[in-house]
């Protein structure tokens, strides 16, 4: 038999692995609540304006109703006869309710029907997705006010540069973090618009009335042109650019974790239920979980680049190319949830070994600047300060001792300017806490942050 939906001009049935290829029941089965809920939307709207009755709606909705609780109770076999998740759907309703079943497709076509689905499923997942960002500031604030004293090694190259507070270290990725919100909340807005009333390209000639059917959906609004709505799939692919420059974010931070975790820096501990060991070396403890969040990275980067090569070229309107929005779309949100949901229970529980990212501080003259910049303050030129300062590292690495550990005697030897209160200055409590001004790394200035990110996070 040819296909019910569409089989009318048809003369011989679809070849089976036709059906099979391109078939999508396979992975768009995911939409069934969206499908459903767009459906109800669009039965209630036709009986609004007049093109159903309202006995026809109600058998309708309560039909679609109960399909999703068989649904739910995994009751449906899905068919890939049925091509898709609209059909497969239909079909069920029209089985279970007749006739009227086969009118809820007035003024309406799978190209609109998918366009809507896609955007009612996206905004929903962005609005978990949210969720989760704004758990994980929470967590990294918190954080970064317990160790707003605690003192580490700031890095440039990988070589300890200045000391810095951890809890600074942290608000840093908690900006990133929040940037990354704001991308998705502004993304949010443009997939917010509504194409059912489309059609399949050039709108419908019923008398639909798209602004009911938006409010029912909770849509800003319909979408302005019909062609437009069908076809593009940008607000996809800003998805995955947001999924993709906050998977950058968490696998800086998850590098930063897995090399504060290892033996030669021992800056922290990550509990034993974020890790794994090795089933040959029994002292093993591995971070498996930033790991392979980093790991995940390459994967949401690489569906950026097949939405945005689906796309290209394509002309208007709907394109059966569109059917291979979803895996990539879908791979993206799952990706990009479980790897939240994994730093937002690890973050608060990561213990830093303060004392070891103390000693890791001392070694590696990360107060030098400070000496420079005292000398600077006493009246020599920056640049002849850099000099002297040098010649005292050379001589620190020479004796293996630290500027601070270096007597007064010593340490005059390189420039006159040098006076007993430099100690205040070369000790890394004073280094940080001299750097106090909005955006520096002083603990007052951390816990200022703290706070202000806070009030940030709760005016979301
Ligand atoms: N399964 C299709 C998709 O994912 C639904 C829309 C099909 N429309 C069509 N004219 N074949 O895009």
């Amino acid at each position: 038999t040819t296909n019910q939906s569409w089989g009318g001009r048809f003369s011989e049935p679809t070849d089976a692995f036709v059906a099979a290829f391109t078939a999508s029941i396979g992975f768009d089965q995911r939409l069934y609540h969206h499908d459903i809920r767009g459906s109800i939307a669009h039965a209630t709207m036709l009986a609004r304006v007049g093109v159903l009755t309202d006995d026809e709606r109600d058998a309708i909705v309560d039909g679609l109703t109960q399909i999703e609780a068989e649904i739910e109770r995994g009751e449906i076999e899905w068919s890939v006869a049925l091509e898709d998740i609209h059909m497969n759907i239909e079909a069920r309703l029209t089985d279970r309710i007749g006739i009227v079943g086969k009118k809820l497709h007035t003024g309406r076509s799978r190209n609109d029907q998918i366009a809507t689905d896609i955007r009612l499923y996206l905004r929903d997942g962005i609005d978990a997705v949210a969720g989760e960002l704004s758990r994980l500031r929470q967590g990294l604030i918190e954080l970064a006010e317990r160790e707003a004293d605690t003192i580490m090694p700031g890095f440039t190259h990988l070589q300890s540069a200045q000391p810095v507070t951890f809890g600074h270290h942290l608000l840093a990725w908690q900006e990133m973090i929040a940037r990354d919100q704001e991308r998705l909340l502004d993304a949010r807005k443009r997939v917010n618009i509504m194409p059912l009333g489309a059609a399949a390209l050039a709108g419908t000639t019923y008398p639909i009335d798209r602004h009911v059917t938006a409010e029912l959906l909770g849509f800003e609004r319909p979408a302005e042109n019909s062609l437009d709505a069908v076809s593009d799939r940008d607000f996809a692919i800003e998805f995955t650019a947001f999924a993709s420059l906050l998977m950058m974010h968490l696998s800086r931070m998850s590098e930063e974790l897995v090399l504060w975790t290892s033996a030669q820096f021992d800056f922290i501990d990550l509990p034993d239920r974020f890790c794994t060991g090795s089933s040959i070396m029994p002292q093993k403890k591995n971070p498996d979980v930033p790991e392979l969040v980093r790991g995940k990275t390459g994967r949401v980067y690489g569906h950026m680049m097949s939405l945005l090569t689906l796309m290209k070229s394509q002309p208007l309107a709907y394109n059966k190319d569109n059917q291979e929005d979803k895996e990539p779309l879908f791979d993206t949100l799952d990706t990009v949830l479980g790897s939240l949901r994994a730093f937002g229970d690890m973050i608060p529980a990561v213990r830093a070994k303060s004392d070891n990212m103390y000693a890791a501080a001392k070694r590696g003259f990360a107060t030098a600047t400070d000496l420079a910049d005292y000398l600077v303050r006493q009246g020599v030129a920056f640049r002849d300060a850099h000099e002297i300062v040098g010649k005292a590292v050379a001589f620190g690495i020479e004796e293996g001792r630290d500027l601070s550990e270096m007597t007064l005697e010593e340490l005059k030897r390189f420039s006159s300017y040098i006076n007993d209160d430099i100690f205040d200055y070369l000790t890394l409590e004073g280094s940080v806490a001299a750097r106090n001004h909005i955006g520096g790394t002083a603990p007052d200035q951390v816990r200022a942050a703290a706070q202000r990110a806070r009030e940030a996070l709760t005016r979301l």
